[in-house]
C-alpha cells in the first residue's frame, strides 16, 4: 500500500517515514525543503534498510502535486507539510495561512481528484487554548479565542476545514491527531530535530546548552501554580508519535470517517523535572538561570490519551528518560545536525 507523506523529510515526518517503510509500506515523500534538508532523507533509507520515492515540490503547486498522484497508486496521505513557528507566524501571519491551509486544499482538492479520501491530519493540542480542565479530552472544545497566535489558528481553521469536507463527502476518512509536545530522536542518533538558529522550544533548547552551543537556559517563570512553579506539559517520544500515525492508517482502513484524537502520553513533566532528568540520564549538567514567564505560556497542559488507545490500539511506549537519552544520543552525534552532512 502507498502512502504518500507531505513534510516527510521534517521532525516528525522523517521518523515517521521509518516506521512505515518498517512496517512494510511503499512511500513516496513530497518535500520542498523550506525547513529539511535531504540528508535526513538519505538517513531514513539506512535506517530503515529501504528505499522510497521522493519529489521536490511545494505542496502549494498544485499541477506538479497532481502528476504525483498521476504517476502511483496513492492509497492514503499523511500532511505533515507546514510552517511551525509560533513567534514567525506573529511577524508572517498571511505566509502561515497561505502555507498550511491553503496548502491543505491545495492537497485535499488534488486528492479528491483522484480518488484519494484517507488522510492523517497533523494538528496541535494548541486548538483546545487555554485549557478548561486538566487533563484535556477530545470532549473539551476548541477554542478559536483561547489561541494565541496565528500558527495555532491555521491549525484549528484546518480541522474546521477537514470537518465540513467531511461533511459534504462521507467518503473521506479522516483522522485529525493533535500533538501534545513531542521531543526525542530515533535511537540510533541518525535522524532527530534540527532546528534554524537559536531553538523556542524547550528540549533542543537544553541539549543545545548540555553541547555548548547556548549558554544558559532561560526557565520561563517559577510562580505557576504547578509543583515546582514551573510549566507543566506532556512531552511525547517522537518515535512513539510516528507509531501514532502508523496506527491512524490502520484505523483509516477500516473507514471510520472523521475523527480527532489526543497523542500524548497523559504525563505531565516540569521544566525543571526535564533539566534534573536530562542531566541524570546523561551525565551533564545544564546551566540554567530562572527568567520571567514568557508571554502567551499557560500554566499546565496534558492529555488524556484514553481514546487512541480504545480506538486506534496506540499508546505511548517511551517515558522521559528515553526522550533525553536519544535526544542527547542525536545531539552529541550531530552537534551542527544535518548541517555539515550536505
Ligand atoms: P518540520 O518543519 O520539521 O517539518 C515540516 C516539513 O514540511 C519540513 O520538511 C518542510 O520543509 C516541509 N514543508 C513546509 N511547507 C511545505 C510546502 N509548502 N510544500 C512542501 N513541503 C513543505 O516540522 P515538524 O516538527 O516535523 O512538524 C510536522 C507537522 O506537525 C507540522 O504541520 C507541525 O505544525 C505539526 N506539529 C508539530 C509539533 C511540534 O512540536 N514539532 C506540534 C504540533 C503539531
Ligand atoms: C509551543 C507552542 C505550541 C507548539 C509547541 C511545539 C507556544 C505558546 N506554544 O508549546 O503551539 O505546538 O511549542 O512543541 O509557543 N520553556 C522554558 N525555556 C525555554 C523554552 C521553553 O522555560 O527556553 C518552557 C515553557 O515556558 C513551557 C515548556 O518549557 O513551560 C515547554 O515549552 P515549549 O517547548 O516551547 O512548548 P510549548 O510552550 O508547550
Amino acid at each position: 500500500m502507498a502512502i504518500l507523506v507531505t513534510g516527510g523529510a521534517g521532525y516528525i515526518g522523517s521518523h515517521t517515514c521509518v516506521e512505515l517503510l518498517k512496517d512494510g509500506y511503499d512511500v513516496i515523500i513530497v518535500d520542498n525543503f523550506y525547513n529539511s534538508k535531504p540528508e535526513a532523507l538519505r538517513r531514513v533509507k539506512a535506517i530503515s534498510g529501504r528505499d522510497f520515492k521522493f519529489y521536490e515540490c511545494d505542496i502549494l503547486d498544485a499541477e506538479s502535486l497532481s502528476k504525483i498522484f498521476d504517476e502511483n497508486k496513492i492509497d492514503s496521505v499523511i500532511h505533515f507539510a507546514g510552517y511551525k513557528a509560533v513567534g514567525e507566524s506573529c511577524q508572517i501571519p498571511l505566509t502561515y495561512y497561505n502555507n498550511n491551509i491553503t496548502g491543505t486544499i491545495v492537497l485535499c482538492e488534488v486528492m479528491a481528484a483522484h480518488g484519494c479520501k484517507n488522510l492523517v491530519f497533523s494538528s496541535s493540542a494548541t486548538v483546545y487554548g487555554a485549557p478548561k480542565k486538566i487533563p484535556m479530552t477530545e470532549t473539551d472544545p476548541v477554542d478559536i479565542e483561547g489561541v494565541t497566535n496565528p500558527y495555532g489558528r491555521t491549525k484549528l481553521i484546518i480541522e474546521e476545514m477537514l470537518k465540513d469536507l467531511y461533511r459534504s463527502d462521507n467518503e473521506w476518512n479522516i483522522a485529525l491527531l493533535r500533538y501534545f509536545n513531542p521531543i526525542g530522536a530515533h535511537e540510533s542518533g541518525m535522524i532527530g530535530e534540527d532546528p534554524n538558529g537559536i531553538p523556542n522550544n524547550l528540549m533542543p533548547y537544553i541539549s543545545q546548552v548540555a553541547i555548548g552551543k547556548l549558554e544558559q537556559l532561560s526557565v520561563f517563570g517559577d510562580d505557576y501554580p504547578t509543583h515546582d512553579g514551573t510549566g507543566v506539559r506532556d512531552y511525547i517520544h517522537v518515535v512513539d508519535l510516528a507509531r501514532g500515525h502508523v496506527a491512524a492508517l490502520g484505523w483509516i482502513g477500516k473507514k471510520r470517517g472523521l475523527d480527532w484524537f489526543n497523542l500524548g502520553t497523559g504525563v505531565g513533566y516540569s521544566v525543571l523535572d526535564i533539566v534534573r532528568s536530562f542531566e541524570k540520564v546523561n551525565g551533564v549538567t545544564i546551566n540554567y538561570k530562572i527568567g520571567p514567564r514568557r508571554p502567551g505560556d499557560i500554566a499546565v497542559c496534558y492529555s488524556d490519551p484514553t481514546k487512541a488507545k480504545e480506538q486506534l490500539g496506540w499508546q505511548a511506549q517511551r517515558g522521559i528518560d528515553e526522550m533525553c537519552r536519544d535526544t542527547w544520543n542525536w545531539q552529541k552525534k550531530n552537534p551542527n545536525g544535518f548541517d555539515n552532512a550536505d
